[in-house]
């Protein structure tokens, strides 16, 4: 079969890390998805930088823009991050001429999910993006397919893998937030700008497109109860351990008799919970259900290779598919189907 035919915007760390898989992996990749798949064009911030792969057989475009617009592709993926242009008007041009999108922004769905899959609707394109929330967790998955015919009734979570990061390494290993915070963004975990994870924006961002997965509400993510781990010292976490309690930022999306309340703040987990014990740039995410119960995903939640992961399935979901076979709708329902969002009293 014909070579799946993709373009890469952005060689950061997960960008790199995709890259490479997708070149050491040809094999696999070709005999599990029955035809190959190829990185044909790329553009990055810096070109000459040694990403630890062999580019040299793809074209360089001089921004996403003119890449999603102009490249001989099949799949633009997005890997650039942040909510506007030019990640924005690069996954509108892409889907504008029929270009399937895998993206792992979620800043970007945050803020434009809803127009963005009414795009993808109209030109028959998919929209995948996994890595998106949760970083390796299979979460869109488990809420667009899996749960399909489920009422849900709560989803929550630790969906930010620099927060846990911090406030395991400064209970387990009494450094300060901001020693923690710098080893978070040498490893690559943290975001561009990593108030958007230490603030909580980053966990609102991803619970805004579950809420809208789970719920069936358009996208609210300004609507949020936001705080985030900026003020939560040493002496907490010991005050907590202490009354046996850990603290972890959570996200938390439930429906009420009036509504759909969403929060992000931390919280006090009883120790002997499961999701006390989700350490590290871990991440896990529960959602509760009328049909299945209580489902709960635990897993890598950030870096290189666990978002690339999710990335690669996306795109091998495309490499599979049918041209012309219905696919499944980006938010869970035909975007004009989505309800207007009202907050819980
Ligand atoms: N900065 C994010 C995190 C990356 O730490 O979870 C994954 O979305």
């Amino acid at each position: 079969a014909d070579a799946l035919k993709i373009g890469i915007a952005g060689l950061g760390t997960v960008g790199a890390s995709l890259a490479k898989i997708l070149v050491e992996r040809r094999d696999m990749l070709q005999t599990t998805c029955g035809r190959p798949i190829e990185i044909v064009a790329v553009t990055a911030r810096t070109k000459g930088r040694d990403r630890g792969v062999d580019l040299s057989s793809a074209e360089w475009f001089d921004d996403a823009v003119s890449l999603a617009g102009k490249a001989k592709i099949d799949v633009f993926v997005e890997l650039m991050g942040g909510a506007g242009d030019p990640a924005y008007a690069a996954v509108k041009a892409a889907l504008s001429r029929g270009v399937h999108v895998v993206t792992a922004n979620k800043a970007l769905l945050a803020a434009h999910g809803v127009e963005l899959a009414g795009i993808a609707e109209k030109h028959g394109c998919i929209l995948n993006y996994e890595a998106a929330v949760a970083g390796g967790i299979p979460v869109i998955k488990a809420l667009r397919e899996s749960l399909t015919g489920n009422t849900i009734s709560r989803v929550y979570g630790i969906m930010n893998g620099t927060c846990n990061y911090i406030l395991t390494k400064m209970e387990k290993e009494g450094l300060s937030f901001e020693a923690c915070l710098k080893e978070a963004q040498r490893l690559g975990y943290a975001e561009a700008d990593p108030a958007f994870d230490i603030e909580g924006n980053d966990t609102a961002h991803k619970l805004s497109i579950l809420t809208t997965l789970a719920f069936g509400t358009k996208i609210a993510a300004d609507d949020i109860y936001l705080e985030g781990i900026t003020n939560i010292s040493i002496d907490d976490i010991r005050a907590a351990a202490d009354l046996g309690y850990r603290i972890k930022l959570l996200g938390v999306a439930q429906k009420t008799d009036t509504g759909v309340e969403q929060r992000v703040h931390p919280t006090m987990v009883p120790l002997d919970s499961v999701i006390a014990q989700v350490d590290g740039v871990t991440n896990a995410v529960a959602i509760e259900s009328d049909i299945l119960g209580e489902l709960l995903m635990v897993g890598p939640g950030a870096g290189g290779n666990a978002t690339a992961s999710a990335v690669l399935g996306d795109i091998a979901d495309i490499a599979k598919s049918r041209p012309g076979a219905q696919t499944v709708p980006v938010l869970g329902r035909p975007a004009a189907a989505l309800v207007p969002y009202k907050r819980a009293q």
